[in-house]
């Protein structure tokens, strides 16, 4: 294994142990909202810090761009944290929910883990060489007709999102695919794409930390990853498409009538 992606499960690991811990006590979360509907708990903090201090004892010199903490540090090798993704579901008791880091080297995604603490699922990757859930090797699905296909989602929820847009998306979407679903964890929705347990996955709004990991496994896995253009530029524009090779193409075009009604 490569010693980075080593490095990586043991902070992952131990920010799921901070979470499992605070899981069993919810109520007495100290809880705030960063705007309307977007909220954050001592957890994410404390799980946060718990793996970039990790991290930072192997690696002084790397640099971090975190949910919480923002950018820390300059350097060629940046990891992209999110201590915990899917504050929302972990916040009622909603098991669905995990911890995303990835290692970008000049902009390249090189590690990825994430790590669900609900079901002790650990996924893996390594620029070029494939993905794994605990420790197995993963593809992405064989599906090829989008009728056959089970596509993740998330829903825009803070203020200023493009729900029109979304939601013409959506309705084009849920009439060509076997089912639409929106679980409320990006990092693990790309995961799961990854695992071949969704076929396909699209969002408007995410940000870097939601999607790096996820991606690369995507990747690994043997799935295509882009913006609603199919371009690699999903880490900019927080607007990301991803599925097997068979039905990207047909996700990208069955979105892209709506593209432009986009606001942002
Ligand atoms: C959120 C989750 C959710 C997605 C949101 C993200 P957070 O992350 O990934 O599924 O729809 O856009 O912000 O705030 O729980 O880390
Ligand atoms: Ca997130
Ligand atoms: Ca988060």
């Amino acid at each position: 294994m490569n010693p980075m992606v080593g490095f990586a499960v043991k902070a992952a690991r131990r920010a799921g142990d901070i979470i499992n811990r605070a899981a069993e006590n919810i109520e007495q979360l100290k809880i705030q909202h960063k705007t309307k509907n977007d909220l954050v708990s001592e957890v994410d903090h404390a799980a946060e810090a718990e793996i970039i201090n990790s991290l930072q004892k192997t690696y002084p010199d790397h640099a971090f761009l975190a949910e919480e903490s923002g950018r820390i540090g300059e350097s060629d090798y940046e990891w992209i944290i999110d201590p915990l993704d899917g504050t929302t579901n972990f916040l009622h008791g909603f098991p669905v929910y995990a911890v995303s880091i990835a290692l970008a080297y000049k902009k390249q995604l090189q590690v990825a883990v994430v790590y669900d603490p609900c079901r002790n699922d650990l996924f893996t990757a390594s620029r070029g060489a494939g993905a794994y859930l605990n420790e197995k090797r993963i593809r992405v699905s064989k599906r090829d007709k989008l009728i056959d296909c089970l596509i993740g989602t998330g829903f825009p929820f803070k203020a200023n999102s493009d729900v029109d847009s979304y939601g013409e998306m959506f309705k084009s979407l849920a009439l060509k695919t076997a089912g639409i679903r929106r679980p409320g964890a990006a990092a693990l929705d790309l995961a799961n794409v990854a695992a071949g347990r969704l076929d396909g996955f699209w969002e408007i709004g995410l940000s870097p930390w939601d999607m790096a990991a996820g991606a690369l496994l995507i990747k690994e896995a043997g799935g295509l990853v882009g913006d609603l253009d199919g371009e690699p530029q999903y880490m900019d524009s927080g607007k990301i498409v991803a599925g097997n090779p068979k039905i990207f193409a047909q996700l990208l075009s069955t979105l892209r009538p709506h593209v432009r009604n986009l606001k942002n």
